[in-house]
């Protein structure tokens, strides 16, 4: 399994690698995802996936987000930290909706720990 599991992350960087630039950092597996992850990642299928991918940082209807907080900056330029991931979520930003009226907060913490696995 760990063979297996090694192959396919060669493969998906010699991919990245062609496409353009360096590759990503990786994102943690979701099998060893914390509660509060786990929890996380429910809310992002639930409310975000559908407009964007986790696992590559290439669109779908926004920016793919792998590795948000592990790079300078987000896709807008913004600084990439909690305040302003947090201020998109609750009050959209352009064609992203806002998620202030939907998420409690322990959602969007739990969505937050989650977005810093990727
Ligand atoms: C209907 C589609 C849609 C949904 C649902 C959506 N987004 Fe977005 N998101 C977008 C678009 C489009 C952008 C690009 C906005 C822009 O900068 O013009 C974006 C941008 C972002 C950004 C980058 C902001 C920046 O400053 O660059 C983050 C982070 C983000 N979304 C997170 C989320 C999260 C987390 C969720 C789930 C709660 C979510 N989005 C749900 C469409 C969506």
């Amino acid at each position: 399994m760990r063979h297996v599991r090694k192959l396919i992350f060669i493969a998906l960087t010699t991919t990245a690698l062609t496409a353009c630039g360096p590759p990503l950092p990786p994102s943690k597996p979701l099998s060893e995802l914390t509660p509060q992850e786990s929890a996380g990642h429910t809310v992002y299928v639930a409310h975000c996936a559908r407009c964007h991918y986790a696992n590559t940082d290439r669109s779908l209807h926004g920016p793919g987000l792998q590795a948000l907080y592990k790079q300078k900056y987000l896709p807008s330029g913004a600084p990439a930290n909690d305040e302003r991931v947090t201020a998109v979520i609750l009050r959209g930003r352009n064609m992203m909706p806002a998620f202030g009226d939907s998420l409690s907060d322990q959602q969007l913490e739990n969505l937050l720990a989650y977005l810093h696995t990727l």
